[in-house]
This record gives C-alpha cells, sequence and structure tokens, in this order.
C-alpha cells in the first residue's frame, strides 16, 4: 500500500514567461462576450472570420473526399509533409499560377496557421528580428513571443488603402532580420496590395536576402478574381507561400493548408528544417488531406457566387460605417474584414469603445490594438459575412449607439 499523499504546497504553479506576450485577441475578448451573454443579451459575434459559422459550407465534392477517405480506411498518420496527391496538387497549382515549384517543396499542414509557426520555427533564433504589419494578423506576434524572438513592426497606411508605407518598411531592416511577413489579401484590413508594391517586397526579400514569409489565405477571394501568389513575380527570390481551405474553400474546422517553398537554392537549408520540424508534429489531419486534394484539382465554381456575396456585404459595410457621424472606412476590396476608425473622445481607448459597444448592443467586434495598433488611434474590425439584412440592421445599432458614446464624451 502506497502511504496517503499529503498536499505540500499550494502555490499556484508558475508559467512560462514568454506566455505574457503570447495574445490573441480575436478569442480572447470572447470571455467578455459570454458575461454579457450571462446577463441575457444576445451577442452578435463579429470577432472571428469563419464563413461557417454565419451558414457558409464547403463545396461537397470536398466533403465526399474527405467521407471517402476515412469509409476507405485512410486513417493513418501521413507522410510528414503530406500525402503525394495533395502535394502534387499544390506544386501543380503553383505552377499553373505562374511559380513552378517542385512537389518535395510543399508541406501539407495544419491550416496556414501552422506552416507559418514551422517556418517562423524553423528561421528564427530567439532575439532575431521578424518584420510584421500593423495591423498584423495576431498569430504572428505571438508566435514570434514563443520563439523569444522579436516582431517589428512596419505602418500600412488608411489614408493609402492601407498600403504598406514602404519607407518605412526598409528604414526598419537590420542585419538581425530574418524575414519580412506580408499578408495579402490583408486580414485585418481587407486591403490588396498594388504589383508595385509586390515588387518592392520581393525586391527587399531578395537583396537583403532574408526569406518573404507570403501569407494569401485569401488570394482567392478578392472581389476582381484570384490574386496571383507574389512568387509568381520572381519564382527565384526567397519566398515561402501559404495558403489553406479555411477560407476560400469554406472549412477552416478541417485545419487543412499548405506551404510551398520557393525554388531558389538558398531556401534548400530553410526547407529541410521545416521538414524536420514535421516530422516531431507526425503529420497534418490525414483524411482531410484528401480535400486539399479535390479542392485543388476540382471544381472551384463556388468562388464566384462567393466572391460576390463577399462583394455585397463589403458595400453594405462601407455605406453603413461611413454615414456614421465621427466613423470612416476603408473600402475592402477583398475578403470579409473592415477596419472603421472611431474618433475617439480624448483619454477613451478602442478597447473602452469596443466593450461598450458590446456591452450595450450585443454587437462584438475586436478593437484595433489587438491588432497591433495604437490604442487611441479609434480602429477596430468587423468581420461581415453575417447577411445583409443582419448586417443592415447590427450597422442600425453601431450608428445609434456610436452616435450616443461621441455625444457622452
Ligand atoms: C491572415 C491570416 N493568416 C492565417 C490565418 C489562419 O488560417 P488557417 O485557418 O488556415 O490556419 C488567418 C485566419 O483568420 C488569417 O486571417
Amino acid at each position: 500500500m502506497h502511504p496517503i499523499m499529503t498536499t505540500q504546497a499550494s502555490a499556484s504553479i508558475p508559467v512560462a514567461r514568454r506566455i505574457g506576450g503570447f495574445v490573441y485577441a480575436i478569442r480572447n475578448i470572447v470571455s467578455e462576450a459570454r458575461k454579457v451573454e450571462a446577463a441575457g443579451k444576445k451577442v452578435r459575434y463579429l470577432n472571428i472570420g469563419d464563413p461557417v459559422a454565419f451558414g457558409f459550407q464547403p463545396p461537397p465534392h470536398l466533403v465526399e473526399a474527405v467521407e471517402r477517405a476515412m469509409r476507405d480506411g485512410q486513417n493513418m498518420y501521413t507522410p510528414s509533409p503530406g500525402i503525394a496527391s495533395a502535394r502534387e496538387a499544390v506544386a501543380a497549382d503553383f505552377s499553373r499560377r505562374g511559380v513552378p515549384v517542385t512537389s518535395d517543396r510543399t508541406i501539407i499542414t495544419a491550416g496556414t496557421s501552422e506552416g507559418i509557426e514551422l517556418a517562423l520555427g524553423a528561421l528564427v533564433d530567439a532575439g532575431e528580428e521578424v518584420l510584421v504589419p500593423v495591423p498584423t494578423y495576431p498569430l504572428y506576434t505571438a508566435v514570434l513571443a514563443k520563439l523569444g524572438a522579436k516582431a517589428v513592426f512596419y505602418g500600412t497606411d488608411p489614408d493609402r488603402g492601407w498600403a504598406p508605407d514602404l519607407d518605412h518598411l526598409r528604414s526598419l531592416i537590420t542585419p538581425h532580420t530574418r524575414a519580412l511577413v506580408m499578408i495579402d489579401p490583408n486580414n485585418p484590413t481587407g486591403a490588396v496590395y498594388s504589383d508595385a508594391v509586390h515588387r518592392t517586397l520581393v525586391d527587399l526579400a531578395d537583396r537583403h536576402n532574408f526569406v518573404l514569409l507570403a501569407d494569401e489565405v485569401y488570394g482567392d477571394l478578392a472581389y476582381d478574381g484570384a490574386r496571383p501568389p507574389i512568387a509568381a513575380l520572381d519564382p527565384d527570390a526567397p519566398i515561402i507561400s501559404f495558403s489553406s481551405l479555411s477560407k476560400a474553400y469554406l472549412a477552416p474546422g478541417w485545419r487543412a493548408g499548405w506551404m510551398a517553398v520557393g525554388r531558389s537554392p538558398r531556401l534548400d537549408a530553410v526547407l529541410a528544417a521545416i521538414l524536420k520540424l514535421a516530422d516531431g508534429r507526425l503529420c497534418a489531419n490525414g483524411p482531410m488531406q484528401h480535400a486539399v486534394t479535390a479542392a485543388l484539382t476540382g471544381d472551384r465554381s463556388h468562388l464566384v457566387p462567393l466572391r460576390q456575396a463577399l462583394r455585397e456585404r463589403a458595400q453594405v459595410t462601407v455605406e453603413r460605417l461611413n454615414a456614421i457621424d465621427g466613423m470612416t472606412c476603408v473600402a475592402p476590396t477583398a475578403a470579409f474584414y473592415a477596419m472603421p476608425r472611431v474618433a475617439l473622445p480624448p483619454g477613451r481607448t478602442d478597447e473602452d469603445y469596443v466593450l461598450a459597444l458590446l456591452r450595450e448592443t450585443g454587437v462584438l467586434c475586436v478593437y484595433g490594438s489587438g491588432f497591433g495598433l495604437p490604442k487611441d488611434g479609434g480602429f477596430m474590425r468587423v468581420v461581415f459575412l453575417a447577411s445583409p439584412a443582419e448586417l443592415g440592421a447590427i450597422y442600425d445599432d453601431i450608428a445609434t449607439f456610436t452616435t450616443d458614446y461621441l455625444r457622452r464624451g
């Protein structure tokens, strides 16, 4: 018999200091929404970019591919970089879009997120620097915090359609810069960058010999049609491209994505390091990899009505938010996000405004500082995936609330 153990200490067990830097406002803010719900108010969640939560569904042939894989016994671990058919489909898709890449330089990942984490893990040591846009998708800052590396923020300018401030970006490059993150089309702003911006970003990575991490998860969701991958400008530049089934193929919960490491021999060691890290996590979700093959080799006609639905919602959003006194909103040209700005009364933060909006109307958005913008900037991100009618009702509430909030001062 073992002696009965008695508790020796009651102090809380400490966590790693790095966790302090791991902040993900898009989900963190949900705890506030739960309190509002517990108090009996209906919450309308405009915080997470999940099309399925708003009634969109993946194309049926993708669901069939996953189902068939499961029934056919494809439930084993896959090779860590992914099943051959999916890797070949990714390679063929990039090649068709102007980026000749062989399947041995593609990796199937648990979403874009895992690809980003693998690439940053392979690239940066503690203390090294990665150029990250502001506002940013918060995963970048969070992963860099976990790695003990440094996010160095370059500005993007709402007065120029949220284009990157290239002079600012250039001024931040140091010998410690290991990578440059580009998110295009952009979350949280809905911006699409010009070819001239693309050329400069590729040129900077090429000349300074750091990696351009091209987050193109919204590439197929530009309202005017799919954007070519930035790597098509120069397939020999040091570029790693990322995307997934989450947005354009409407299956975020499947956690199925891919990355393509450019063909430049400069990236061979990085590719080897990524593959090593990928071995450590065994593989991405097996059955869902079959949907990657189906998505990239099959019918994509769902994209036409999807883009149209997004364009329509973007128009409602921009018209309605710009009609509110004290609010301005740059028109998005892709994806399902807008980043309006409220002229905050002195002393108020974006978080004050967003929390008051939540408590008084039940509308949940994310404050701009959750994406790295200044707290007094007055920005917030709106996810406009709800139906135009629902959005109309939500914007009515935002208008009434904002007018009152600004009057209160
Ligand atoms: C810019 C950006 N990158 C990556 C992701 C993560 O996507 P995934 O579901 O493919 O991991 C998102 C999700 O919202 C995103 O907006």
